[in-house]
């Protein structure tokens, strides 16, 4: 029998009105809060919603509000020392990916003995310090359910995940009033990412009982709702649907891990600051469509699971169902799946491709091997 391992947060709090659940967190002994967060989110009233619980608390905060973007090692090293001079003993992170991947390296760096490359270099070095609350307000990344901090190293021009378990969040509130107002591009490119990570993970070599329960069911959860959810401001049950989707696909990436669209999409991230939804939506139908041979079975599944008891249907015409609907979300939601739309010269690809290949850490996972020349076609598909 093979063996597996889920590690996921301590406590989850999901469902309407769940922010109030954070007057439960703090009477875990928490003396003063810090909370992470970036200027659009202050600006959309996300961060008040939860500063109003800290002050009906009575409990200490700063608020650290001007977080980067997609944030590189030196951007995140620079929040994490702002951060060391507070003190706080709780990090609160009301975001997306980008606030949370930096709420959990400033967790295990209150210290001064390693910092954010340090651990680029080895991950091992990490150890929890400061216990973290994760308040996603995308749906998302899944960040709050993974140990991965992804960050920019300039240098390499290229995403770098940070992986470890001492970095998975304590406390994770899911409420969908974080993403009621979630302007429609975010919404699509992010909701996108969190297909991704399910399909991904779905269809991973390190697919396993654990991830896949999550990853199918983030996957029925996906398929049926992320339209309505983009589209819809007032479509309360299909953003809750997503809030959880998009968690329970962070829970399989934390279980099993992502493959060649996160892989081959990393660059284009790392390079020309596509942002990780948009990159990911697309690579998602190209790199789909390309282990289609290899994950006929499982793509099948999916559709099993969302069209229960179609037995007249072929197993190869199932699997073609599931390659043709994520092409369609992607393009009902009209996210750019062209690199011109970015910048990107024909020239770069040969560029893209070593750089690309050079994420063995995911490439790896893939169920169909890929290659250099498979990876160059799969970017050429970019650029027609
Ligand atoms: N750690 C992980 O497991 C993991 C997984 C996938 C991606 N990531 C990383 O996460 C980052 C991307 O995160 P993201 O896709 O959530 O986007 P993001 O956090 O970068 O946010 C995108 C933009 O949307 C704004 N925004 C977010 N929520 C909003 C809201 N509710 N209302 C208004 N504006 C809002 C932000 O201010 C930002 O300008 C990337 O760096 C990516 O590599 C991490
Ligand atoms: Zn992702």
């Amino acid at each position: 029998m093979k063996r597996y391992k889920l590690k996921s947060p301590g406590i989850v709090y999901s469902g309407s009105d769940s922010l109030d659940n954070i007057r439960e967190i703090l009477k875990y002994g928490v003396e003063k809060v810090a909370v992470f967060s970036d200027k659009s989110i202050i600006k959309a009233g996300l961060v008040d919603l939860v500063l109003a619980k800290l002050d009906d608390a009575g409990i200490k905060y700063e608020v650290i509000d001007d977080l980067p973007a997609e944030p590189s090692c030196d951007q995140a090293q620079a929040v994490v020392d702002t951060f060391k001079e507070t003190e706080a003993d709780l990090i609160v992170a009301v975001g997306g990916g980008s606030v949370m991947d930096i709420a959990k390296l400033a967790s295990v760096l209150s210290t001064d003995d390693y910092n954010v490359r340090d651990l680029l270099e080895n991950p091992g070095l990490a150890k929890k310090q400061v216990r973290t609350l994760m308040i996603p307000t995308t749906a998302g990344t899944g960040s709050e359910a993974t140990p991965n901090s992804i960050v920019l190293v300039p240098e390499k021009e290229l995403k770098v995940g940070i992986v470890s378990e001492e970095m998975i969040a304590d406390y994770v509130i899911l409420d969908a009033v974080t993403i009621k107002n979630l302007p429609r591009t975010i919404a699509a490119s992010t909701g996108v990412d969190a297909l991704a990570h399910a399909i991904e993970c779905y269809t991973s070599k390190k697919a396993n009982p654990f991830s896949d329960m999550y990853a199918l069911e983030s996957l029925a959860l996906i398929l049926g709702n992320i339209e309505k959810a983009c589209d819809d401001p007032e479509a309360v049950e299909a953003k809750e649907a997503m809030m959880v989707a998009s968690f329970y696909a962070g829970v399989a990436i934390a279980a099993a891990g992502t493959t060649a669209v996160h892989a081959l999409s990393y660059p284009l991230g790392g390079k020309y600051h596509i942002p990780h939804g948009v990159s990911n939506a697309m690579m998602l139908v190209p790199v789909m469509r390309f282990n289609e041979p290899m994950c006929r079975s499982r793509f099948a599944a999916v559709y099993d699971r969302v069209k229960p008891g179609d037995n007249k249907v072929t197993e190869e015409e199932k699997s073609e169902w599931l390659v043709n609907r994520l092409g369609e979300i992607v393009e009902n939601l009209e996210i750019p799946t062209k690199l011109s739309s970015y910048g990107v010269p024909k020239e770069d690809l040969e560029v893209l491709v070593s750089s690309g290949m050079e994420v063995k850490r995911l490439l790896d996972n893939n169920m169909r091997e890929i290659k250099a020349e498979d990876a160059r076609a799969l970017y050429l598909q970019l650029m027609q």
